[in-house]
């Protein structure tokens, strides 16, 4: 085990320090979005402080602007792993994909297929769906094992074949927390000459991502979820934005990264991400082993130290519940298969509603989410739309007695009937 120190990470969360009412918080939201990295506080404030101007120009602060974009798209590349003109920042990712989906779908012909998910979060949905209706494209769909919680993949074969356009995929999910073998179905898609597209929202948040190695055309992040800004980020694989028409208006660049960035950006976003891999590089340099001295090392031994420190979090929990049988958990239950998972737990607990269970974590200032979380699929397909379910889900910045004091108010709950 990495030597870890849960003061020195904790500090490094100004949020994490709040009290209301002399009641300190207890942060189990972080699938929705995690807090934000005193690092990434600080290079949004040098945004919007030290150089608050648009780039471009040939006064200080927007030469300084400028500049820093350009840091925070070689850093974005880091994070990803590939090169800063096959990166985009944009508002998040839902309008990432919209903006993508619409520039993609130009091309495709009555009778071309789609294949898309029935475990993604619908951001990597609905906007195929539309764009496919428009288009007279037919859709199909890669199944969820409600007793395993992963993929089909022995149904890749039937499904992708000469006329799909476009698969697309989870890296981890935001409802059952599984981690997929992304690279099979992109290897699947790919063989066929297919686009294919990755959700990391809930991946990039606890385990380094390569997108050389998963070998996808696009991948889809948001910083807010990994200890930055809200804002979204979005890989393309250079060989296809070349072949991309941009959404931009006349006067505005044709060079990456404006082409298919149109309108004034977040220049505070893009520094508050650089920001959170400032954090990550830290946690890194600070808890991990990196192997060499580029950023992009030592964010990855960050979230490699990140990652053990989750697991031992996430077994603990999952070792709590299972002591609990009136909770019902969707997604990988068994402690030894935790390295399957992310740390983001939904659960239904019997005689309880969702909503109601999570009302008696917050009046304890216990911060959990209830609903669905806009997995329209998957929680069509275990039967929870309507009722929703409660989700808990853990970030580097939690701890054991954290995890501990959860299990205790859902044994009370219980307790209470
Ligand atoms: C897996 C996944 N994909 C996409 C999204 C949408 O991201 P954004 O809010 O940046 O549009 C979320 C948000 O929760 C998510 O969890």
């Amino acid at each position: 085990m990495t030597y870890w120190n849960d003061a020195e990470v904790r500090a490094a969360f100004p949020a994490l320090a709040l009290q209301d009412d002399g009641q300190p918080r207890l942060y189990a939201d972080a699938p929705g979005g995690t807090q934000v990295a005193g690092r990434a506080l600080d290079r949004t404030r040098q945004a919007m402080v030290e150089q608050c101007a648009n780039e471009a120009g040939v006064f200080l602060t927007s030469q300084r602007t400028s500049q820093w974009m350009t840091t925070a798209h070689q850093a974005a590349a880091a994070f990803l792993g590939c090169d800063a003109d096959e990166v985009v920042f944009g508002l998040n990712t839902t309008s990432l994909l919209f903006h993508f989906s619409h520039m993609l779908a130009r091309d495709w012909q009555a009778g071309d297929e789609i294949v898309l998910s029935r475990m993604d979060h619908d951001a990597n949905v609905g906007p195929w769906i539309l764009a496919a209706a428009e288009r007279d494209v037919t859709v199909r769909w890669l199944d969820v094992d409600p007793q395993t919680f992963q993929y089909r993949y022995d149904a890749l074969g039937a499904l992708i074949g000469p006329r799909t356009r476009l698969v697309a995929c989870n890296h981890a999910s935001n409802f059952l927390g599984t981690i997929n073998d992304v690279r099979r179905i992109v290897a699947a898609g790919r063989a066929v000459g297919a686009v294919t597209v990755v959700d990391a929202v809930q991946s990039a948040p606890h385990f380094p991502i390569d997108v050389r190695a998963i070998d996808c055309d696009i991948l889809v992040s948001s910083p807010y979820k990994y200890f930055g800004p809200h804002a979204g980020l979005l890989y393309v694989r250079r060989e296809l934005e070349k072949r991309l028409k941009p959404l931009k208006i006349r006067p505005s660049p044709d060079e990456m990264p404006y082409r298919h960035a149109p309108g004034t950006p977040s220049f505070e976003a893009q520094l508050g991400t650089y920001g959170a891999f400032e954090h990550l590089a830290w946690l890194g340099d600070r808890f991990g082993k990196p192997t060499g001295n580029s950023l992009r090392a030592r964010m990855v031994a960050g979230l490699e130290a990140a990652a053990a420190h989750e697991a031992e979090l996430a077994v603990r929990f999952l070792q709590g519940l299972a002591r609990i049988p009136q909770v019902r958990l969707y997604g990988i239950a068994d402690p030894a298969q935790v390295q399957g998972r992310v740390p983001t737990f939904s659960m239904t607990i019997a005689g309880h509603s969702a909503a109601d269970v999570a009302r008696t974590f917050a009046v304890r200032n216990i911060y959990v989410w209830d609903g669905t979380f806009y997995a329209w699929e998957v929680s069509g397909l275990l039967g929870l739309r309507e009722s929703g379910v409660v989700r808990i889900g853990f970030a580097h910045y939690n701890t054991v007695a954290e995890v501990e004091a959860i299990l205790d108010v859902l044994r009370g709950i219980v307790a209470a009937g």
